[in-house]
């Protein structure tokens, strides 16, 4: 059995490491026994998955899911003895595409499925990705480089409206119009730090904030080119599907508008009572498909957020599988 010490990963001197974040809360709420069949739909670098092929010994099974091509290469060297022990299958895919892929695999039904959101330590820090601007990056984003458009189509292409729509609904970013008017006048933009830098100038510079007046406009187009609230919608209800009665759904989400998404739709399949959304029936009766495991989030300790800062925004929320 693994421990807290335990390195779940060979180290890759080539690249950064990515922390899997809560992973005991993660393990102890998907209840992982030995022999388990589970699903990482968020692959990423490898590091729930590793930990849950360790739990589920001696042949517990993972599915690990991810769009980006590099994070599953990098998963299928770094956990190569899994993967030739038949323990560890790896696709790349969206994770909208969680219970298809699940079927053509023979993968069906499983104990546990693993949602942790957003981009990885390897994407973040990979400058061409351009995820980020602290260092200079083609205007890209993309989890699947092979995906139709990336954020310099949005940020060159939509139109002002369109622009300050996205950014102040996914970024949640109150100067949003003000931003939208600026990069349009001022586009094209190829490159993170051209952007960053002209919406510091949008804003009339930093005014003594410590993030960076860019950090959430970048997340708005990141959630956009990578339609990451319709690709949660869309899985959630899948997950339920996939599970055994009794089975578990982890969910780590990094900021308030995936967390609003997951806690509403655990909430309304917990419940027996279904109001008519139009008010003519008033509703009708029938049995909840979930219960909600975690009233509340957890969250990471002290600890954790001072050996991993990524992890002080992520909200774990577990759910189980009721019937058939
Ligand atoms: C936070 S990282 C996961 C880290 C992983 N749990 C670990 O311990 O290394 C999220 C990963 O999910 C992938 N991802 C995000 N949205 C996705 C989607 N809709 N479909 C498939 N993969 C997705 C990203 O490419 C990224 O590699």
């Amino acid at each position: 059995m693994m421990d807290a010490h335990t390195p779940l990963l060979p180290p890759d001197p080539d690249h950064a490491q990515h922390v899997p974040v809560l992973l005991e809360a993660v393990l102890d709420g998907l209840q992982i026994s030995p022999g388990a069949w589970l699903i990482d739909a968020t692959l990423g670098g490898g590091g729930h998955t590793a930990a849950m092929l360790d739990r589920a010994e001696p042949d517990g099974r993972v599915l690990g899911l991810d769009a980006d091509p590099a994070a599953i290469r990098r998963v299928e060297e770094r956990l190569a003895d899994a993967v030739h022990a038949g323990r560890l299958l790896v696709a790349k895919t969206p994770f909208a595409e969680l219970e298809k892929c699940a079927a053509a695999l023979d993968f069906l039904p499983v104990d546990g499925v693993l949602l942790d959101l957003g981009v990885s330590s390897f994407q973040l820090e990979t400058p061409e990705r351009g995820f980020s601007f602290a260092a200079g990056g083609p205007l890209d984003m993309r989890f699947d480089p092979e995906a139709l458009y990336s954020a310099a189509d949005i940020v060159n292409s939509w139109d002002e409206q369109a622009l300050a729509d996205v950014i102040f609904r996914y970024g949640e970013e109150p100067r949003s119009r003000r931003i939208a008017r600026y990069l349009v006048k001022q586009r094209p933009f190829y490159s993170t730090t051209a952007l960053a830098e002209a919406i510091e100038r949008a804003v009339g510079g930093r005014q003594g904030s410590r993030t960076h007046p860019a950090t959430r406009t970048f997340q708005a187009l990141r959630i956009a080119v990578n339609r990451e609230l319709e690709q949660l919608e869309s899985v959630l209800p899948q997950c339920l599907r996939v599970l055994k009665p009794g089975g578990r759904l982890a969910v780590i989400s990094f900021h308030s508008l995936e967390d609003r998404i997951v806690k509403r739709w655990m909430q309304a399949e917990a419940q027996s009572y279904v109001p008519d959304p139009y008010r003519i029936t008033g509703g009708y009766e029938r049995q909840p498909t979930l219960r909600v495991v975690t009233r509340k989030p957890i969250t990471a300790g002290a600890d954790e957020i001072s050996r991993n800062p990524r992890s002080r925004s992520a909200k774990l929320r577990i759910a189980e599988r009721l019937h058939d």
